[in-house]
């Protein structure tokens, strides 16, 4: 199927998967596995093994964030006035889930390899609770745009430049692809939520603003913490030596630069009349369709693998 996608800056793009209503795009719910070998955990990007703990870490605050995000929608669902809003806000809540489920798998593997994997992963679902108990929903929705806004642009900023990951183990691979053209597809949902259910206004922005720089001020400080402690539990990491810190800084502010190149797009949060579709890279989710059937065919082998084997 064919629809097109009339984003709010009045461009025109075609995608194979979502559907568009009235020029917003509606997520699709694909219920996706991946099994990526477990051998392969602490080594798995092409990279090497520092820069296979740098996204490890990120999979770390997945499952505790993406439920965040998912009561946070969850908590204005019924207060959308716009019923493709609201479509599009339980398919956002679907395709999180998914995401959860399958990096809550991924992050087991981790645990099992003898990484904190588990232990940092408790630690991001307790301060998330906390701040449930003590933030108004408006909060917890502030804080997911944010980390909306954080996710889409890295999983743009990886498919802008698929050498990033390309010629890594192709398991992990595609998990990682899945999830970053997921992100851009529904990386509209939240905001657009925020803006039919708190506003528009100059207490919305100011707000949507704050939130922003709790995110990242809190983001990458744990990111940061946590990268350094995987790193230090890892054999692999022990064996490449402290070289493979340059990698990733290298990787995160040199070239490709995923980091640094990313603040003119951070930045553009802060405008007042910002909305996530003003960065149309809508053409990454025509790639979905096929994705999903090389990982449905991936998934299928190493379950046939894993009856012989048992
Ligand atoms: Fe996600
Ligand atoms: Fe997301």
């Amino acid at each position: 199927m064919t629809t097109t996608t009339a984003d709010h800056t009045g461009s025109t793009e075609h995608s194979s998967d979502s559907t568009e209503h009235g020029g917003m795009l509606i997520p699709e719910h694909r219920d996706l596995h991946f099994l990526p070998p477990r051998e392969r955990i602490e080594d798995w990007h092409k990279l090497g093994p520092h820069m296979t703990q740098f996204m490890n870490t990120l999979s770390i605050f997945f499952p505790p964030g993406e439920r965040l995000f998912i009561d946070a929608v969850r908590a204005f669902r019924d207060e959308i006035p716009d019923p493709d809003l609201r479509k599009a806000a339980s398919a956002f809540i679907s395709q999180e889930a998914m995401h959860s489920r399958e990096h809550a798998e991924y992050n087991r593997l981790m645990d099992e390899a003898g990484l904190p994997a588990g232990r940092l992963e408790r630690l991001v679902a307790k301060n998330l609770e906390w701040f449930k108990k003590h933030g108004s929903r408006k909060d917890l929705l502030a804080e997911t745009i944010a980390l909306e806004h954080f996710t889409a642009l890295m999983g743009g900023f990886m498919l802008d430049h698929p050498e990033i990951i390309e010629g890594s183990q192709e398991d992990y691979r595609r998990m990682w692809e899945w999830h970053a053209m997921e992100e851009v597809e529904h990386k509209a949902v939240c905001f657009d939520v925020w803006e039919k259910c708190v506003g528009r206004g100059p207490r919305a922005y100011l707000h949507r603003s704050v939130g922003m720089l709790r995110a990242t001020a809190l983001f990458w400080t744990n990111v940061t913490r946590f990268y350094l402690q995987m790193t230090a539990a890892s054999d692999a990491c022990r064996r490449e030596g402290w070289r493979g810190h340059l990698t990733v800084l290298n990787t995160l502010l040199g070239r490709p630069g995923l980091l640094r190149r990313q603040v003119p797009a951070w930045l553009e949060f802060f405008q007042y009349s910002f909305h996530p579709w003003q960065q149309d890279n809508s053409h990454h989710i025509r790639k979905l369709e096929e994705l999903a059937e090389e990982a449905e065919a991936a998934y299928r082998q190493a379950q046939a693998a894993d009856a012989t084997h048992h």
